[in-house]
């Protein structure tokens, strides 16, 4: 887990280049939403809340939301964008740790689980469970081991937008270890304000991804019952199915 400083320097920009300067992931709100209706949720924990992309639009639906994530500087961008959203509470904590009471649904959203090993991921899991409410549900989305050999092996330009006065270029390798099923990202952001200095940033960092059946093993160890395991995940980001797991569990 020593890549979590990449978001120490970039909360700021966080959802210009994640979401194109949305604050809110729409979609993955929906799924989460509707999860929440069928199974009779009124109290969330989000335990990797970033700017907020979620936990935000999930409180003002009305749910009960506490949120959570080892970043201070996701934290403050949280807060600044939530303003006075009632029914919703910020701490900051590690998601493998976190113990903030019970709760009928636990998630975590847009792939924060990669950041985790498959032994902290295993934890992690324990952890929820444990905080689970009877009949609760736990979310996560993680990336697909199976569809990572189809990333592009060459340098990408995924970000080139203007807004305002700044424009914003990012250019991202992946180089995929299918040893470890893990992903190497390497990301050059630049940044240009008016006719100010190009402002540079470079983030190197590692997701793990995931095979469906070590998923569904890792939810069997937990005792929990296995509700859904699609590849629906980072629909906000992703148009085409398949790069991303979506799992929901159940406390039995
Ligand atoms: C890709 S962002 C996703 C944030 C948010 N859910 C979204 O959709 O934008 C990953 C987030 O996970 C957080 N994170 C990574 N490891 C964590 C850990 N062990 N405990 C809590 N948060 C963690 C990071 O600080 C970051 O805010």
């Amino acid at each position: 887990m020593g890549d979590i400083n990449i978001y120490a320097d970039s909360a700021d920009i966080y959802d210009i280049f994640e979401f194109k300067g949305k604050s809110f992931t729409d979609i993955t709100v929906q799924q989460l939403t509707d999860y929440f209706r069928q199974f009779n949720v009124k109290t969330v924990l989000d335990m990797s809340c970033g700017t907020g992309a979620q936990c935000i639009p999930i409180a003002q639906q009305g749910f009960n939301v506490t949120a959570t994530d080892l970043s201070l500087a996701m934290l403050a961008q949280a807060k600044k964008k939530a303003g006075n959203t009632p029914n919703l509470q910020f701490k900051q904590a590690n998601m493998i740790t976190v113990s903030e009471g019970e709760f009928d649904c636990i998630y975590s959203a847009y792939n924060a689980v990669a950041h985790l090993s498959k032994s902290q991921l295993q934890e992690t899991i324990l952890n929820a469970a444990q905080h689970l409410a009877p009949n609760g549900i736990l979310i996560f989305d993680v990336f697909s081991a199976e569809a990572m050999p189809f990333l592009p092996r060459n340098k990408v330009l995924d970000t080139a937008l203007e807004m305002g006065d700044t424009r914003y270029v990012r250019y991202t390798n992946f180089n995929f270890d299918i040893t470890k099923n893990a992903v190497d990202i390497c990301q050059e952001y630049v940044i240009q304000r008016g006719f100010e200095d190009i402002k540079e940033l470079m983030h190197n960092y590692c997701l793990q991804a995931y095979h469906h059946d070590e998923l569904a093993e890792m939810i069997k160890q937990a005792d929990l019952k296995l509700i859904t395991l699609s590849v629906e995940g980072m629909k906000d980001v992703f148009n085409e199915d398949g790069v991303c797991h979506f799992v929901v569990a159940q406390k039995q």
